[in-house]
């Protein structure tokens, strides 16, 4: 955070004032008033279950020096209309106050946080490198991370995330970026969005943001786009930036040939770039992690870091949030992977591939693969369609089981029983605690459990409670 007085804070959020005009704000903006770090600025929101207003007070105890605010508080306070717009404005001053920082944006359908994590490591060997805990990528944690920047700070690295047409151009407002990475445009959402043209819509506004390439030395603008995804490299003909691909195939600039996975699903990969090739083995599971892993060399690869530096870098680079498939095996030899952090068609199918590739790993020692999947949310009309397709999926995945959990995750077994040759087994069970019974019997060691569902399934405490079981 840049030192910012109060009266600053007041005249950049047009805000009313209401304490010392010369109190200087030189720690963290936070909106968790648990959080609050002396010398920080205390956001008041009001959420679903609390008021942020009602601990304004807690908060300047704690140490802030005062607090943002929509309506009166008993503390010193900057009175605003919206909060978030007002963070938002005090993010674009900060970022327009720090010319020297390069600001990189991260979209797409699924694996943002994932890339967004290997691109953080990556730059971090160039300079001073801030980017979001976890998945802080809207209207809140964009502009809190940004806020998080002061003038030793050489790289921002930024999720950002989309509900709807125009969120990603307003997070491009607060901070805006000279590079832009798009993933890939999946179901995630598309059901809010009315279908995948939509959601190819909306994750273009990030490239359409970026300068042009030719915008002079330092500044010119760069996409970075997934060659594998059509809607992706569609984009191209959307930016005014230069292009630079990322693929699995022959072709892009930056690309994998050669990929391998280990007994845990661990990818390894020719790393192919204009500058030479080095070989890669990722400490993340699941193929689905290589492009994510290109996306950022590619990235890096513009920031500067050479291909030693990118090699290194990722094949050192972990998994820095949580219940992205994380791969642990219990003391009597049953593996869990826990990637119940969210579900959307793509991500349950990346899931299911390693499940089946660490299955058949296992298999030499009895192993079998279970998929234990909750419902994928927020999908609108294909709902139905989509979970049935996975049932199928899975069946046709060799899997020896999948457990679906909860009624709305129950068309996943009509899918399953599509596959008529199946000789798996299908269960329906109403909630996590009958999921971990039925598992309690099924499972024996050398299996391999993979846990996934959407966020508001909350599965990630079965996947801890799987791993436990054994010491009971
Ligand atoms: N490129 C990808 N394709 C499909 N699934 C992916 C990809 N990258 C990550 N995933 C999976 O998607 C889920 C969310 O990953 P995450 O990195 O948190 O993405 P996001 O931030 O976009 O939600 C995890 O289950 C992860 O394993
Ligand atoms: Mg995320």
């Amino acid at each position: 955070m840049i030192p910012l007085s109060l009266a600053r804070i007041a005249e950049v959020t047009g805000g009313q004032l209401r304490g010392d005009p010369s109190a200087v704000v030189t720690g963290e903006v936070v909106i968790d008033s648990r959080r609050t770090a002396p010398g920080g600025l205390f956001a008041a929101v009001a959420g679903e279950r609390s008021d942020g207003h009602d601990f304004a007070a807690a908060a300047v105890a704690a140490g802030a020096v005062a607090v943002l605010a929509t309506r009166p508080v008993p503390v010193p306070s900057v009175l605003v209309a919206d909060v978030p717009a007002a963070l938002a404005a005090l993010a674009r001053f900060v970022v327009d106050a720090l010319p020297a920082v390069q600001v990189a944006g991260i979209t797409g359908s699924s694996g943002k946080t994932s890339t967004k994590d290997l691109a953080a490591q990556l730059a971090e060997r160039l300079g001073p490198t801030i980017a979001p805990a976890g998945s802080f990528n809207n209207e809140f944690g964009h502009p809190l991370t940004v806020l998080r920047a002061d003038a030793s700070t050489r790289y921002l690295v930024l999720e950002l995330s989309a509900r709807g047409i125009g969120h990603i151009a307003y997070l491009c407002r607060v901070a805006p970026p000279r590079y832009g990475v798009v993933l890939n445009v999946g179901h995630a959402h598309a059901g809010e969005f009315g279908g995948l043209d939509q959601v190819a819509r909306a994750k273009g506004e990030l490239v359409e943001a970026l300068p042009a390439g030719d915008a002079g030395a330092g500044r010119g603008g760069v996409a970075i786009l997934n060659a594998d995804d059509p809607r992706v490299l569609a984009m191209a003909s959307r930016t005014p930036a230069r292009v630079v691909t990322f693929s699995c195939a022959p072709g892009a600039l930056v690309r994998a040939a050669d990929v391998r996975l280990d007994d845990l699903g661990r990818p390894s990969f020719t790393l192919l770039t204009p500058e030479g090739s080095a070989r890669v083995a990722l400490r993340l599971h699941g193929a689905h992690h290589v492009p994510n892993a290109l996306a950022a060399a590619a990235l890096a690869r513009e920031l500067g870091l050479g291909l030693d530096g990118i090699a290194d870098g990722l094949s050192g680079a972990v998994a820095r949030s949580r219940w992205r498939m994380e791969v642990r095996q219990r003391a009597d030899g049953v593996t869990v992977i826990n990637d119940a952090y969210n579900a959307n068609p793509e991500s349950v199918r990346a899931a299911i591939d390693a499940l089946a590739h660490l299955a058949q790993c296992h298999l030499g020692r009895g192993g079998r693969g279970f998929a234990v999947l909750g419902h994928m949310a927020e999908l609108g009309d294909a709902s139905r369609a989509s979970h049935e397709d996975i049932g199928e999926y899975v069946a046709g995945s060799g899997l020896a089981g999948l457990i679906a959990v909860g009624e709305e995750a129950a068309p996943l077994l009509a899918g399953a029983r599509r596959v008529r040759s199946w000789p798996g087994e299908a269960l329906a069970v109403p909630d996590g605690v009958a999921a971990l019974e039925v598992l309690a019997n099924l499972v024996k060691p050398g299996d391999v459990v993979l846990i996934k569902a959407s966020r508001a399934a909350r599965l990630e405490g079965v996947a801890a409670d799987l791993l436990r079981e054994a010491d009971r």
